[in-house]
């Protein structure tokens, strides 16, 4: 080997008689995937037991031979717990760095562990194990801040905040009621995870390179042992497809929005100028400079991770968009993107459920004070005179007039004399200040879904079968 030549390749190396010299040390550097993919090391070795055993039984290699290729498969495994199998770039990958320790283990045996497969269905195996087993992590990551936001709901049903559209006063709420709005949200995304689940757990193995082999293999029994519901019918689609890949970042990118819509909310509410909540020390941090300042890092940094998990699809999207059949080794960019939507999505509802359940505290007084100093009772003055008869438009344009007239006087519809009201409309009476409460204003909403206190009761109800008793 020349000096300029690094270790893959050339004599003695994974791949065939066909090379003479080792690859150059960048370009050997460039290649290599064992860097990250070595993340797939347990999927990698459960891959090869199934396929070992499954060899055995087809009679593809003896009895014998299955059980101790599957004993050397248990040995990297341990090995690998015991932190000596540490595999180098000349290993390339995760699937060399093991079948080259099984043939050093072994001898000549470790050879015949890749009869009738390939890494093209090995790799696709191995990060499909490895995302239906994250995915089965994201649920009850998902069913936790679910919880948490739940258990604020369930102690907030007569607190009310005032409800925005625009960003501009709109009608108060039920704080349950807004809180819940969140946990819809991550049911439908908790729903959806589980069904790219679906398409996730379906077994490439057997496809081999792309075009099937002679060999008599039982695809059917490897995607058993390994828990796959079906099998790829067609082995060109088996080892081309990366649907699934794109599938769950999308899935996890909709998690990200959720959170930072929640986490936008959160930290306009710390502002001084909202002051709904308070943040307690333990999930907020200061400012190097400036005393007073206690900051939202967490959900700003939540906001801000959103950008890496759109950032990857994005990115596996246009890595798949050109691909002719079958695998490419674009396709090995496919990890480093899931590894990070996985890692990023499992920490930021890690540290949400964390701030909901113990660093954040609203503050009842302000947003009672909030939601009784403003005029989102306006659409209730009109359909006071509604229900009296008054049609809905010509109420609505006198509601507008008086709601001018009390702004530039500077005084809340609650505070007119009652001649004031009668002078507007003649079926104004006494009871118009009940109706304009702004308890009543939330308590009256009580069509299906609305935020009447009768009707978030029963939305609690139903999250409190669904999160509380499993
Ligand atoms: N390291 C490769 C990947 O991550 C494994 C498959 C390589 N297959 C091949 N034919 N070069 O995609």
């Amino acid at each position: 080997m020349g000096a300029n030549e690094g270790l893959t390749g050339g004599q003695g190396a994974s791949w065939s008689n066909r090379f003479d010299q080792g690859l150059h040390p960048a370009i050997e550097r460039f290649n290599a995937s064992i860097g990250f993919d070595i993340a797939l090391l347990q999927q990698d070795l459960d891959g090869s037991v199934a396929h070992a055993r499954m060899l055995g039984r087809c009679g593809l290699i003896s009895e014998q031979e299955s059980i101790d290729l599957i004993s050397g498969l248990e040995a990297v495994r341990q090995e690998a717990a015991a932190g000596s199998f540490r595999p180098g770039l000349e290993c390339e990958d995760v699937h060399f760095a093991v079948e080259r320790r099984l043939i050093e283990l072994l001898g000549p045996l470790g050879k015949k562990l890749h009869t009738g497969r390939s890494r093209n269905d090995q790799v696709g195996t191995d990060l499909r194990l490895w995302l239906r087993q994250r995915i089965d992590g994201l649920e009850p990551r998902l069913q936790r801040l679910q919880r948490a936001l739940f258990q604020l709901a369930d102690q907030h049903l007569h607190t009310l905040i005032p409800g925005y559209t625009h960003l501009q006063r709109a009608q108060p709420l039920s704080l349950a009621h807004h809180l819940l709005a969140y946990v819809e949200m991550l049911e439908r995304d908790r729903l959806r995870l589980l069904d790219v689940r679906k398409r996730v757990n379906i077994c490439p193995l057997g496809a081999a390179a792309l075009a099937g082999t002679p060999l008599p293999i039982d695809r059917r029994q490897t995607a058993a042992e390994l828990g796959f519901e079906t099998i790829y019918a067609n082995s060109l689609d088996a080892v081309s497809d990366r649907d699934f890949a794109v599938e769950f970042s999308a899935a996890a990118a909709l998690v990200m929005v959720h959170l930072s819509r929640l986490s936008e909310e959160v930290i306009i509410w710390a502002s001084e100028e909202f002051g709904f909540v308070r943040l307690s020390d333990r999930c907020a941090t200061g400012s190097s400079l400036m005393p007073q300042k206690k900051n939202p890092d967490v959900p700003e940094l939540v906001r801000g991770k959103c950008g890496r998990v759109f950032g990857h699809l994005q990115g596996l999207l246009t890595m798949i968009k050109g691909l002719p059949l079958a695998y490419n080794k674009d396709f090995q960019e496919d990890k480093e993107a899931l590894f990070d939507a996985v890692r990023t999505t499992e920490d930021c509802l890690e540290a949400m459920a964390i701030l909901l359940e113990e660093g954040i505290d609203f503050r009842v007084e302000r947003l009672e004070q909030a939601v009784a100093s403003d005029f989102s009772n306006a659409t209730d003055v009109a359909d006071y005179l509604v229900n009296r008869g008054v049609p809905f438009r010509e109420a609505y344009q006198l509601v507008g007039g008086l709601v001018k007239t009390c702004l530039q006087e500077g005084v809340l519809l609650a505070h007119l004399p009652l001649e004031r009201w009668q002078m507007l409309h003649p079926a104004f009476e006494q009871s118009i200040y009940a109706a304009i409460a702004p308890r009543q204003v939330v308590a009256a909403r009580i069509s299906e879904g609305g935020t009447g206190f009768t009707q978030v009761q029963l939305q609690l109800n139903h999250w409190r079968n669904l999160l509380m008793c499993s």
